[in-house]
């Protein structure tokens, strides 16, 4: 994987660049649609493609290890044979999804082991293990396995963590040293920092992922609940000691206006399911504010559903037809909206990008987190 920094802006420590691996280019910053099981969830390969156009979408080990199990996927040559997607894949460690998805589950020094969300069947998740599944699903980015902590969280038990995390880091990248890539791609490891909400442990953990020397880094531990002042403060230390030249990725952030204030911290890559997940109960984000399209307000308003907007559903169907979807609960809503907010998302860091390069950046970002505040 290469990065190159093409510029910092001036106003604020917004960065465009780009990264170049096996699967294409991915120009930052970006926003990654999540295709936890293998799918953007009610898209499909083609409307992805050529309309929303992201150039990564994002994987989950935990989901994808339980359905249809590694085992499937080695034997399709890898996710991105297996779902037809010829562009770049990041998969998230499971780190995360144990924690909030599992039944039940018991964290040791050695791993995790966890009940599952779907049969109540047992099974352990370790460092190397996580390492081993990744490479078999054959993502380009994969990601180290670590603990997400919950908001709040006690500073003991956040410290004591953080340094599990970063133990279990060692024990990943001693583990990748052995494991070599299955596929004819390489693979990248992105490391991640963890610290809760206390920007000592945050700064500690900084530097120790620093350290690693990976040709990525990520965060972890934010967008868990706690109020978004604190998650930008947390950013904002760690990005300060991140390496420059090197991407920089917040996990599982955010809202547009959380994108759009991480970027002008310095962060490069994003993803969430809020886009899709918000979309199927009838929440559209907009360039001029969120729409709750379940609102009798729209029932007889024939506009269509964002005139600005650049997807076809936008300008296809109208505000009342979707209502009337959701309405009737016919999928077909579901999908026009999760098609709408992928494609809203994208043109925002799309359009991030253009204001970083001309040098206009915190002007427009000002103006769009002002704009995007409400609800029409
Ligand atoms: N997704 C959102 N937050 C996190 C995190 O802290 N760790 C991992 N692995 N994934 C995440």
């Amino acid at each position: 994987m290469k990065f190159e920094l093409l510029t910092t802006d001036p106003g604020s420590k917004a960065r465009a660049g780009k990264i170049t691996t096996d699967h294409g280019v991915i120009e930052t910053p970006i926003f990654m649609p999540v295709g936890t099981v293998a799918s953007v969830k009610g898209v499909h390969q083609k409307e992805l493609k050529e309309d929303i156009n992201p150039d990564i979408i994002l994987g989950n080990t935990y989901h994808l290890y339980l359905r249809p199990k590694t085992e499937i996927l080695k034997k399709a040559g890898g996710l991105h044979k297996f779902m037809n997607w010829d562009r770049n894949i990041l998969t998230d460690s499971g780190g995360y999804q144990v924690y909030s998805l599992s039944a039940r589950r018991k964290i040791k020094e050695e791993g995790v082991k966890f009940k599952s969300h779907i049969d109540g069947s047992y099974h352990t998740f370790t460092p190397e293990n996580v390492m081993e599944i990744q490479r078999a699903i054959g993502a380009d980015i994969i990601m180290a396995f670590d603990e997400c902590t919950p908001y709040p969280c006690d500073y003991n038990y956040a410290k004591r963590s953080m340094h599990m995390t970063h133990r279990w880091l060692d024990r990943c990248i001693n583990h990748l040293e052995k494991t070599p890539e299955i596929y004819d791609y390489k693979q990248t490891f992105f490391p991640i920092v963890q610290g809760s909400t206390y920007k000592d442990l945050r700064k500690q953990s900084a530097e120790y992922i620093a350290n690693s020397g990976a040709e990525g880094n990520a965060i972890g531990g934010l967008s868990v609940g706690e109020p978004a002042e604190e998650m930008y403060a947390m950013t904002e230390v760690v990005t300060e000691i991140l390496p420059e030249d090197k991407p920089r990725y917040l996990m599982g952030v955010g809202t547009p206006i959380n994108i759009l204030e991480n970027i002008a911290l310095g962060i490069d890559m994003f993803d969430c399911v809020m886009p899709t997940r918000n979309g199927r109960n009838g929440m559209l984000f907009t360039a001029h504010g969120t729409i709750n399209i379940k609102n009798k307000k729209w029932e007889a308003d024939f506009s269509p559903i964002d005139p600005e907007g650049e997807s076809f559903v936008d300008s296809m169907y109208s505000k009342a037809y979707v209502r009337h979807l959701f309405s009737v609960n016919e999928m077909l809503g579901r999908q026009i909206a999760s098609i709408h907010n992928l494609s809203f998302y994208l043109w925002l860091v799309r359009e991030a990008r253009k204001h970083i390069l001309a040098g206009d950046f915190p002007q427009w970002k000002d103006k769009m987190v002002k704009q995007m505040d409400k609800r029409l």
